[in-house]
């Protein structure tokens, strides 16, 4: 028995093994191993006109900057998380959940390239010709200059480019595309790799901006354990609650600049339209005066952002009281909830509690737990907290009240939407005095500042 050139290949990421098993190594999945006869796997498939060009290297004072210049699509909610706008010969992913929006997104900057003068090429597998131009004819978009291919035979579409010679292309998305002579199937992590890193060389090759949309899971990643983050150059996430307009433009890696910064827009009939003012639209359905309500200033990128925090809690009938968390990190709820009963004294052990926050924008700051806090509290004693009070801090497992970045910021978009009382973390005093003394902030302000719960 001769099985020397016998391998067992996982059918979902490509993994190779020895011995058969019931799951693979790799990927945990069950059932994919396959007996492979022929042991090389391609491991680099080519696909031609998609090759690297081989260059010498180049001293760093002759690198030439010029095909560095960005174009700048007009749109400042998307230029904002570029770092100023698309670099030619980039590879750009943009990562969302499935109908939260990425296709819109991209239709309308197509539009914005053809507008400054740019070959557009759009390759959709997920949806016919047809149907793109249903959505594009929603968003009154008709230019010349955008062409559109469905399908997702990714050799017929690199020859497609070459042809056309589009100044970007558009993949939607990386998990409809295959290469005919990868075995995996479609959307497996191993075609992904294939797909995406022959449209890396691709755009290398050839100075085209690609952008390339990508699935994520419910768990939030992008299908294919991670893999594509760092073949490309640019990693962007539309995020946002389904069920809410409001959407979020996230930089996650940007190799021509910082991932400081991100766009903010709503979901409208007419696409998503960038919004210049998100307090006043988070804020806008604010009930006055209900226990369990406040607001806090949230960091977005640079720009700071008023959120309304919503508590909820009632008499549980359960064994093990609920806690749902929308919003905010279901996690930190839970602590939170400790520390109150540890070092606040105030028993949420036989209620259920709710924790929403408004609008459908999640939090990723700790800088929100104060105001958490005091949203649990006023429901649970049933106080109302003023409408024109705004409270920051982070809470430690101790019941101490940690310091905040970005103060002065937070607190001018608080003046600025007539915020009047703000409950501060005492460690942030000094600043927040020699922020009043220059200027920087009104003077006079009712300030409270506090150290820690009891
Ligand atoms: P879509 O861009 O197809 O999402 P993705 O590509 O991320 O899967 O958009 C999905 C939803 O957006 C769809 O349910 C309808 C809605 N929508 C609008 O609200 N306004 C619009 O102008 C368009 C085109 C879509
Ligand atoms: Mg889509």
């Amino acid at each position: 028995k001769n099985n020397k050139n016998i391998k067992y290949k996982c059918s979902n990421c490509g993994a190779e093994t020895l011995k058969w098993m019931g799951r693979c190594p790799q990927c945990g999945e069950w059932n994919t191993l396959e007996e492979k006869i022929e042991v090389s796997a391609p491991k680099n498939i080519r696909i031609s006109g998609a090759e690297t060009i081989s260059k010498a290297p180049v001293s760093l004072s002759k690198i030439n900057l010029s095909n560095h210049n960005r174009i700048k699509l007009g749109l400042s909610e998307v230029d904002r998380p570029l770092g100023g706008g698309v670099v030619p010969g980039s590879v750009i992913l943009w990562g969302g959940e499935p109908g939260i929006g990425k296709s819109t997104l991209i239709l309308q900057i197509c539009n914005a390239m053809a507008k400054t003068g740019n070959t557009v090429l759009y390759c959709s597998g997920e949806e016919s010709e047809e149907q793109i131009k249903l959505r594009a004819e929603r968003l009154n978009i008709n230019e010349d200059a955008c062409y559109i291919y469905s399908g997702g035979d990714l050799e017929a579409i690199i020859n497609e480019a070459n042809e056309i010679k589009p100044n970007m292309l558009v993949i939607d998305s990386i998990q409809t595309m295959y290469i005919s002579d990868n075995d995996s199937p479609m959307g497996s992590p191993a075609q992904i790799r294939d797909c995406t890193a022959a449209l890396v060389r691709f755009a290398k090759a050839n100075n085209i901006t690609v952008m390339i949309i990508g699935h994520v899971t419910k768990e939030g990643n992008l299908a294919g354990p991670r893999i594509l983050e760092h073949m490309v150059d640019v990693v962007l996430y539309l995020e946002g609650d389904r069920s809410y307009q409001f959407r979020v433009l996230r930089t996650v890696k940007n190799r021509f600049g910082s991932t400081a910064d991100s766009g903010l827009f709503v979901m409208e009939g007419k696409g998503l339209i960038g919004i210049q003012d998100p307090s006043t639209y988070l804020l806008r359905d604010r009930a006055e005066m209900v226990p369990g309500s406040i607001v806090m200033a949230c960091m977005e990128g640079l720009r700071p952002i008023l959120i309304e925090i919503q508590a909820l809690t009632t008499h549980s009938v359960l064994a093990i009281p609920r806690r749902i968390s929308s919003g905010y990190d279901y996690n930190r709820l839970v602590i939170l909830l400790a520390v109150l009963e540890k070092r606040g004294h105030v028993m949420f052990s036989s209620d259920d509690v709710y924790l929403n926050v408004a609008g459908g924008f999640k939090v990723r700051e700790t800088a929100a737990d104060l105001a958490v806090a005091l949203a649990l509290v006023s429901m649970k004693k049933e106080k109302p907290i003023p409408s024109g009070l705004m409270a920051l801090g982070e809470i430690g497992l101790t019941g101490e009240i940690l310091p905040v970045s970005h103060i002065g910021i937070r607190l001018k978009e608080g003046i600025k939407m007539n915020f009047k009382q703000f409950i501060l973390p005492s460690r942030n005093k000094n600043e927040v005095l020699s922020l009043e003394k220059s200027g920087k902030i009104g003077h006079g302000l009712d300030i409270h500042f506090v150290e820690k719960i009891t």
